[in-house]
């Protein structure tokens, strides 16, 4: 059953807690969507509210971000850590001109090929960008689907992330045009809602939309899934 009423129920949550008004939202243009998710990957939602709009600014075109000098590209991301992320946004740039007539694909399988987007970033940029039925699996999306279907063994293990995978894609929604909103639902929940050590099941007030659905809430183990391997 939750195959089917995972999506409507995440974004009827969305709805009414999910996050709004981020610059990057309702924005379909693929770069601008590419620029924000490798941004938000490693940065803080605040820092980057206060420095995308800046390198949109100043590089608002794949084109012009491709023909920018890399020196240029370091200087708009100082502060925001993480450099390879900024020399890997250049070579991509260059990369779109080059190989896809300065249009990113909207196949996540060809976006993957791009420099510094893995599977899940295509499948952010393929949702959003081209409404495409691709699936995301970062870090909090896997912490939400281990929970739910309370996935045992490390989330580190390839037999586990294919698990999760599989999952991620099951559960997409039937229609393509909803998933910009699905996408974001889901970053939003795991981020917000269903977080690592302060998940909104084990507080008093706000009752989670899966109580009832989540293997790992009615079986007491929330906060011992998703398991990593210990190091
Ligand atoms: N982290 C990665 N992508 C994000 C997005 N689109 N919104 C908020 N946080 C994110």
């Amino acid at each position: 059953a939750l195959i089917n009423t995972f999506a409507p129920k995440l974004i009827a949550w969305h709805g009414i807690s999910g996050r709004s008004g981020l610059p990057w939202q309702g924005n379909r243009d693929p770069y601008a969507v590419w620029v924000s998710e490798i941004m938000l990957q490693q940065t803080q939602v605040a820092t980057v509210l206060e420095r995308y709009p800046r390198f949109m600014k100043r590089f608002p075109t794949v084109k012009k971000l491709a023909a920018a000098d890399i020196d240029e590209v370091l200087a708009e991301w100082a502060g925001l850590g993480y450099y390879s992320r900024a020399r890997n946004l250049h070579s991509c740039a260059k990369q779109v001109m080059t190989e896809f007539s300065g249009k990113f694909p909207s196949d996540p399988v060809l976006l993957e090929q791009l420099k510094g987007i893995g599977r899940s970033t295509a499948g952010a940029v393929a949702a959003f960008a081209f409404h495409e039925r691709a699936p995301i699996l970062d870090a909090n999306v896997k912490r939400i689907l281990a929970r739910l279907f309370a996935i045992e063994g490390s989330i580190q293990d390839k037999a586990v992330n294919d698990q999760l995978w599989n999952l991620a894609t099951d559960l997409l929604p039937k229609k393509s045009v909803d998933m910009p909103v699905y996408t974001q639902a889901l970053m939003d929940f795991g981020a917000t809602w269903c977080t690592s050590r302060k998940p909104v099941c084990l507080g008093s007030e706000r009752k989670c939309p899966f109580a009832k659905d989540c293997q790992a809430n009615l079986s007491d183990q929330v906060l011992l899934l998703p398991q990593k391997t210990k190091k």
